[in-house]
């Protein structure tokens, strides 16, 4: 599991699957939410991959300065060739997430983090040193799956007999309620909650196999028999419908 959730290439690949045949694109959806700044304020990106939100942030942000971190340094250096990357503004820091927060002397007016804060070794941990290092009227924005959040793919694999983990499970579906809501509703003085269903067509069976390659709950001994079901699937249906369940969180400290 922990390869594919760190590698570049694959994190390219499950993005493109989505991408090319989902109904609404997240990233707009959610910085059409979050209230712009032209001020300066330092912002932090965890896990920020390949930029995709880091993009979106800079815009955003204009006058801000931010630090992009992810343990894949083969993303951050897609991030740091990117057009949008401003070498005197922005900076990437090649770090586990939980050791970088735990013991930064740096404070922060904005922590975002979109898709990975499951990937933390000590979430309750985590959740706290970031609450530490946000100034005051600091802003902690999390974009995340929850609920049944990718259900037909989980029921379509697990169809072959593979059982996919319960912590990957866990992770796009209670997590967002169980460990950063609990902990918002409780730390924070201000909480918004955004929710958006994306439905994502896949239309034939490469592209379900490509995204399932790359996902964290690929396994190579199952792959002939998944073969074997979307292809069926496919004789019989023109597309296959995958449902992701997208939230929002915006906590301010006050
Ligand atoms: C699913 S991707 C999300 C990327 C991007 N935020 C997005 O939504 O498109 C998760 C990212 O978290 C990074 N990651 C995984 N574990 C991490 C850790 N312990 N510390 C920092 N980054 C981590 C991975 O390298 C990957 O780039």
């Amino acid at each position: 599991m922990k390869n594919r959730a760190i590698n570049s290439e694959s994190l390219k690949s499950r993005i493109n699957e989505n991408e090319k045949n989902q109904k609404v694109n997240i990233n707009k959806w959610a910085f059409n939410i979050i209230p712009k700044k032209n001020i300066n304020l330092k912002i932090l990106e965890l896990c920020s991959g390949i930029g995709r939100q880091s993009e979106y942030l800079s815009k955003h942000f204009k006058n801000s300065d931010f630090d992009f971190l992810d343990l894949s340094l083969d993303s951050l250096k897609i991030v740091e060739n990117s057009s949008f990357f401003n070498p005197g503004r922005m900076n990437i820091i090649n770090e586990d997430m939980d050791s970088y927060v735990n013991s930064t002397e740096k404070k922060y007016d904005i922590v975002f983090v979109s898709y990975g804060l499951y990937y933390s070794n000590n979430i309750k941990m985590l959740l706290k040193s970031i609450y530490q290092i946000l100034n005051n009227e600091g802003i902690f924005i999390v974009m995340g799956p929850h609920g049944d959040n990718n259900y037909q793919i989980f029921e379509m694999v697990e169809s072959t007999g593979l059982i996919i983990e319960d912590k990957i499970k866990y992770t796009c579906s209670k997590f967002m309620y169980d460990d950063v809501l609990n902990f918002a509703l409780k730390e924070f003085d201000e909480l918004n909650i955004y929710k958006v269903k994306n439905i994502i067509k896949w239309m034939n069976s490469s592209e379900f196999y490509n995204y399932w390659e790359n996902s964290t709950f690929f396994d190579q001994n199952f792959k002939s028999k998944l073969i074997e079901k979307i292809d069926t699937f496919f004789e019989v249906n023109r597309h296959f419908i995958n449902t992701k369940k997208i939230m929002l969180m915006i906590a301010k400290k006050k």
